[in-house]
């Protein structure tokens, strides 16, 4: 076995190559493709563990304490969400369906922090009787409606504000939410005079702000967390928690930047303590809401190669048995992957070839222009740092039915959600 060399680079720390090809976990992708069939979704549980552990140890380090929320949105497969519990985390939720994974896996209500900009009736109830630790509020009217359902249910709701601050992040800008215009949060100004004059049933505890996602520059995430204490002591609103978001980016292709998620958490701790002692302020809670940073590089997809064909223009396609269904990146955001034959990853190429997913709209590419050592039909093809908002994404147009995913750890894969059966795919048409 070779340790992993840098074509292998986004794949799950632990990767290695030997005769049959790469292995996560210690097992074989190939036999992953065997065993369960592709598409399939390959976990690894040691990277989850070691980045979870290491946002928590350095988030659990702020003066005032802190903790970590993951962003169920970036990959809620229940397996997952037990084992980041395990980890200490707690978790943000979106929705009611989110909420209810969330206390499915164990979550007990005061670690969840509920999220959405436009929260439904059934949302909010669903946080209230979670017991939510807190809600995030994006807007004075979910703030009065938030307020009446509390009132109802005879329950004072510690909340937090979204404020959008107007700090743009070097992201795609299908992502950025945090500029002017964004249709997250509040304006600053907002945000203040709502949590000067919040509803009776809400308690206001501080503030919230999440600039954007795949942000592999951090400096504008750790400048928004700076500039925040002194914003609310000017504004006299209150600070005891500050929720700084999640965002950080991942290494998709080999060449990409790949910061350290540990390392963030502490320099946004340092920050946001280094700004409260300028501006007199006690240190508040400190929440970080990691989502892809945690679950992106711990994934894998694989499918198999249904065919090749040259077409007019001299390219070669390679067919795969998957695409937009369990992967909606590329037609969202353009996203760039960099896909290698199971078997044989650091082979030679041969040539540059297009990887056309099975869906029926020509935008269904998983990658373009990718090197390959000649690919033939049958050959497992593996697409790694695809662990966030994948699965989670995943639909069933054309009705192929989402695909299976599997869990490894120490030599051993354990199926964590069954392959999507065509009888569930009608389970809902009458
Ligand atoms: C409020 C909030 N928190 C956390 C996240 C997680 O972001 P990421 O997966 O980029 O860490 C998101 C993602 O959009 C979000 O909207």
């Amino acid at each position: 076995m070779t340790e992993r060399p840098s074509e292998l680079l986004p794949f799950p720390d632990g990767t290695v190559e030997g005769p049959a090809g790469i292995s996560i976990g210690g097992v074989p992708l190939t036999t992953l493709a065997r065993d369960f069939g592709t598409p399939l979704y390959v976990y690894d549980a040691s990277t989850l563990r070691r980045r979870a552990g290491s946002i928590v140890s350095a988030v659990s380090a702020a003066p005032s304490g802190g903790r970590a929320a993951f962003a169920l949105k970036s990959l809620s497969t229940l397996a997952v969400l037990r084992l980041l519990h395990e980890e200490g985390m707690g978790a943000d939720c979106a929705s009611a369906g989110e909420i209810a994974a969330a206390v499915r896996a164990g979550f007990a209500g005061a670690s969840l922090v509920i999220h959405g900009n436009a929260k439904s009736d059934a949302d909010l109830q669903a946080a209230i009787a979670a017991d939510a630790g807190l809600v995030v509020v994006d807007g004075r009217d979910e703030a009065v409606r938030l307020g009446a359902l509390c009132r109802a249910a005879g329950r004072v709701q510690d909340v937090l504000v979204r404020i959008a601050p107007g700090i743009g992040v070097d992201t795609h800008r299908h992502i950025a939410t945090g500029h002017h215009g964004s249709k997250f949060g509040v304006t600053p100004a907002e945000g203040a005079s709502l949590l000067h004059d919040l509803p009776a049933g809400l308690r206001g505890r501080g503030l919230h702000i999440h600039l954007g996602s795949q942000v592999l520059e951090p400096a504008p995430l750790v400048a928004a967390a700076r500039w925040l204490p002194a914003f609310a002591r000017d504004e006299g609103i209150p600070l005891e928690v500050l929720d700084v978001g999640g965002g950080l980016g991942i290494r998709y292709t080999p060449s990409q930047a790949d910061p350290d998620p540990g390392q963030h958490t502490s320099n946004l701790v340092t920050a946001i303590a280094e700004a409260c002692s300028d501006a007199g302020l006690a240190v508040p809670e400190i929440i970080v809401e990691p989502g892809r940073s945690i679950s992106g590089p711990a994934g894998v997809t694989l499918y198999t190669v249904i065919g090749l064909k040259t077409v007019g223009d001299g390219s070669t396609w390679v067919a795969i048995d998957g695409g937009m269904g369990d992967n909606l990146r590329v037609g969202l955001y353009g996203a760039i992957y960099a896909p290698v034959l199971a078997a044989r990853p650091t082979m030679a190429p041969i040539g540059r070839f297009r990887i056309a997913g099975r869906h029926c709209e020509s935008t269904d590419v998983i990658a373009d222009g990718v090197d390959l050592p000649a690919p033939a039909v049958g050959d497992v093809m593996a697409v790694p740092a695809t662990g966030a908002y994948h699965q989670t994404m995943a639909h069933s147009y054309n009705l192929f039915g989402r695909p299976a995913a599997v869990l490894v750890e120490a030599g051993t894969a354990r199926l964590i959600t069954r392959r999507e059966t065509l009888d569930e795919l009608f389970a809902r048409d009458l």
